[in-house]
């Protein structure tokens, strides 16, 4: 039973978002901690819906040694907005989305990556006319609030 569930959003689904989602789903796995965690991602745009990722992303992805290219796009919807303990944007133009279409009293916590993950206010930034250099500046800022995310193994000897 997952303890914690946490939709990524950015804004066509194929670059941050399932990069975000494939990152957190693996080191929450190499910590030990795939269980606790129930992680999904989506779009606040409609026109990759069902697209696989960008192949730049799936690429930059199998360089590290993580596969998401089942993933597949799908937008924010309504149900979301309570399925999900956090909704994590990743630029503030799809936080400020999320929070004008989130239904009132829905129960899902809306913030920014970087705030939650990496205690900065950095925008990850949109890599989709961006080129290979874009896109693993971006691997590696998800990389690292998404390590911080998974937390420690489980079977680290206490320090
Ligand atoms: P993402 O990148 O939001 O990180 O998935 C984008 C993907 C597609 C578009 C923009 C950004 N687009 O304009 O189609």
């Amino acid at each position: 039973m997952p303890q914690i569930s946490i939709l990524f959003v950015c804004l066509g689904n194929i670059c941050r978002s399932p990069l975000a989602e494939g990152i957190l789903r693996h080191l929450a796995a190499a910590a030990g901690r795939a269980d606790e965690f129930l992680i999904d991602s989506a779009g606040t745009g409609a026109w990759h819906i069902g697209d696989p990722p960008d192949s730049r992303a799936i690429a930059v992805a199998a360089e590290h040694g993580i596969d998401i290219s089942t993933l597949r796009a799908r937008r924010v919807e309504a149900a979301d907005f309570d399925r999900f303990d956090l909704i994590l944007a990743l630029d503030r133009k799809n936080l400020q989305s999320l929070r004008e279409s989130a239904p009132a009293g829905a129960s899902a916590r809306i913030a920014l990556f970087a705030e939650h993950a990496l205690a900065t206010a950095d925008d990850v930034p949109d890599p989709y006319f961006g080129g290979r250099a874009e896109f693993e500046d971006v691997y590696r800022m998800l990389y690292r609030g998404c390590a911080s995310m998974a937390g420690s193994p489980k079977d680290e000897p206490p320090s």
